[in-house]
């Protein structure tokens, strides 16, 4: 019995292969302008699809002016990348890149009330530094924050604590630096 299954998994591995083996056609070569320098050169700390780490917030919903600033001339803790770096054409085309990812709001526009800034700002503290958060500390202060706040801050709320979750926790250090209105220029 475990021995026919064994053989049916070596046929099926060796079909696979078989398949995979040729390129077909081109069909499959399917990478979008400015994937693979998004990748190169913002991935590292962005992630290659652009949606966070813990180190850094996701890219998405950001204009291509807003991407060519933020990269040569950054806010926030990120260094700038100068042309003998990543040179202008190569930029040009991860700023296509992101700007068409979606156009959903990068920062909704809500106002903790007081309470809820107080656990806001315990949050943002526990995990200020990447190399040294708290998780727990921040998802408690965060579910403190779920429990006082109207049903749209709710929804973000609870965003942040997935995104923490999800080792993408420079969403949510982003985000609540914009909450607390801690991050000036915007
Ligand atoms: C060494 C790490 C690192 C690299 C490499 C990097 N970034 Fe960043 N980036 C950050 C950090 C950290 C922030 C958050 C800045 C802050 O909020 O203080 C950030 C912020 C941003 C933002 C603003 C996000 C927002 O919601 O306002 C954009 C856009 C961005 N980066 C794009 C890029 C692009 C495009 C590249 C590649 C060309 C890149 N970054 C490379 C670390 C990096």
């Amino acid at each position: 019995m475990l021995r026919n299954l064994l053989h049916l998994l070596t046929l099926a591995a060796l079909m696979l292969t078989a398949c995979g083996g040729a390129p077909a056609g081109g069909a499959a070569t399917t990478s979008t302008p400015g994937q693979a320098q998004f990748a190169a050169n913002c991935g590292e700390c962005h992630s290659d699809d652009g949606s966070g780490t813990d180190e850094a917030p996701s890219v998405r919903g950001h204009t291509v002016e807003q991407i060519l600033e933020q990269v040569r001339n950054p806010e926030g803790d990120m260094k700038a990348i100068p042309a003998d770096k990543l040179s202008d054409a190569d930029l040009a085309l991860i700023a296509q890149y992101v700007a068409s990812f979606s156009d959903e709001e990068a920062h909704p526009d809500l106002m903790p009330t007081d309470e809820e800034r107080t656990h806001l700002e315990a949050a943002f503290e526990a995990i200020e530094n990447y190399e040294n958060m708290d998780r727990e500390v921040a998802i408690t202060h965060l579910d403190q924050a779920v429990a006082l706040a109207s049903s749209d801050s709710v929804d973000l709320y609870q965003q942040l604590i997935d995104a923490i979750n999800a080792k993408k926790a420079g969403n949510a250090r982003h985000e609540l630096k914009e909450l607390l209105g801690l991050e000036d220029g915007h």
